[in-house]
C-alpha cells in the first residue's frame, strides 16, 4: 500500500531553495545528512505522470539515492518501465567478471540472490560504483527488494561530491590531472571475501572466505574489460565535481605502476567512504531504491548468514563517457 500523504514543508527538499515544497507531487523525507531520501506518495506499479517524475528526478539529483518504501509487488515489466524513465536500459547480462544471473526471460534484470544455506560472498559486498570498467558505466541502478532477510542485508551509500569537496585544493589539483584504470578483474574488490557471511554468533571460516568458493566463481567467466576514467569527474546533470575512484574496480592510476598508485588510492578509498559521507538503508519487502551511479558508491552488507535475500536490479547507461571536471581547484559553480 502506498501511503497517501501530503507534502510537509519540514520534509521536502530543504537545501534547494529553488524547489517550492507546496508544488511537489511527492513527499521527500531525508534519510541522513550526507545523502539519501525516502519518497512517499508514489505507486510505482502504475504509470507515473511527467510532472511527478520531474519531482522524483529532482529528488534523485538532490539526494543521490532515493527509496520508495511501501510499494506493491512489481512485475519485471513494471520494474523495467520505471527504470527506463531514468535512461537507456542496459539489456545485456552484466559481467563482474563472472556472468551474473538474470531473471528468466529478462536479461535486463540482474538477479542478485544469496540463499540461506550460502555462507560465502554476496554480490556488491564492497565499496563500488557499477561497471566503471566500461567506457560508458551505468548512470543509475534501480533495485527492487524481492525477498529480504529478517535482519541485516542493508545497503550503504556514500556521497562522492562530498568526498571531492573535502579534499584540499592542492590534492584536487594533483588528482585533476590523473586518470584511473578501472578493470573488471576486481583485484582489490576480491578482498571483500574476508567479510563473507558474518553473523552475531559466527565469523566465516577460512574456507568460506574465498571468492573461489562462491557460486559466482563457478559461473561462466567473462573476458576482462578495462577503461581509464578521470579521477575527478564532472556530473553531467549538475555540473558538480565528484571523486571517481572505487576500491572494487580501480587498479592503479593510468601511466603509473600499482606500487606507485596504491598508497594514494588507499587514502582515497578510505576517504570516499568516511562514515559522515554515508547513509544506510534497511530494506523491506517490495521497496525500490534508485542510486546515481555517477556520484555515489554503494556497499551491500553480508551480515544475514542463514537467511535468504533476493534483489532485482535494472541499470541504465550513461549517455557519454565520464568527463574530467574543469572546476578544480576551488568551489563548483552554483
Ligand atoms: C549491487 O547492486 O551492487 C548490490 C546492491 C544490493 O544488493 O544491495
Amino acid at each position: 500500500m502506498v501511503a497517501a500523504v501530503r507534502p510537509r514543508a519540514a520534509d521536502v527538499i530543504h537545501r534547494d531553495r529553488r524547489v517550492d515544497a507546496r508544488n511537489l507531487k511527492i513527499e521527500v523525507r531525508p534519510l541522513a545528512g550526507a545523502l539519501g531520501a525516502r519518497i512517499l506518495g508514489v505507486d510505482l506499479s502504475r504509470p507515473i505522470g511527467d510532472s511527478t517524475f520531474t519531482d522524483i528526478y529532482r529528488a534523485f539529483l538532490e539526494y543521490l539515492v532515493i527509496f520508495f518504501p511501501g510499494q506493491r509487488a512489481l512485475s519485471p515489466e513494471q520494474h523495467t518501465a520505471f527504470a527506463a524513465r531514468f535512461g537507456e536500459v542496459d539489456r545485456e547480462p552484466f559481467t563482474y567478471p563472472f556472468k551474473t544471473p538474470t531473471v528468466p526471460g529478462q536479461t535486463q534484470i540482474l538477479l542478485n540472490v544469496k540463499e540461506a544455506t550460502d555462507r560465502t560472498i554476496n554480490v556488491g559486498g564492497f565499496w563500488h560504483a557499477d561497471v566503471t570498467y566500461r567506457e560508458r558505466p551505468h548512470k543509475a541502478g534501480i533495485i527492487y527488494a524481492k525477498d529480504v532477510p529478517p535482519f541485516g542485508g542493508d545497503t550503504m551509500f556514500a556521497n562522492q561530491y562530498l568526498a571531492c569537496d573535502t579534499l584540499s585544493d592542492a590534492m584536487k589539483r594533483m588528482l585533476g590531472g590523473l586518470k584511473a584504470v578501472h578493470s573488471s578483474r576486481m583485484v582489490y574488490g576480491n578482498e571483500w571475501a574476508r567479510y563473507a557471511s558474518v553473523s552475531r554468533t559466527r565469523a566465516p571460516l577460512l574456507e568460506e572466505r574465498s571468492f573461489s568458493k562462491s557460486m559466482y566463481a563457478q559461473a561462466e567467466q567473462a573476458s576482462v574489460s578495462e577503461f581509464d576514467h578521470p579521477v575527478i569527474r564532472v556530473h553531467p546533470d549538475t555540473g558538480r565535481s565528484c571523486l571517481y575512484v572505487n576500491r572494487g574496480f580501480v587498479e592503479r592510476f593510468a601511466g603509473m605502476t600499482p606500487e606507485e598508485s596504491l598508497p594514494l588510492l588507499e587514502f582515497l578509498w578510505d576517504h570516499a567512504s568516511r562514515p559522515e559521507f554515508t547513509c544506510r538503508y534497511t530494506w523491506s519487502h517490495n521497496d525500490v531504491g534508485v542510486w546515481d551511479n555517477r556520484c555515489t558508491l554503494h556497499y551491500a552488507l553480508n551480515d544475514y548468514s542463514g537467511e535468504r535475500r533476493e534483489m532485482h536490479r535494472v541499470s541504465v547507461h550513461e549517455p557519454s563517457p565520464p568527463a574530467a571536471s574543469r572546476a578544480i581547484p576551488g568551489r563548483d559553480a552554483d
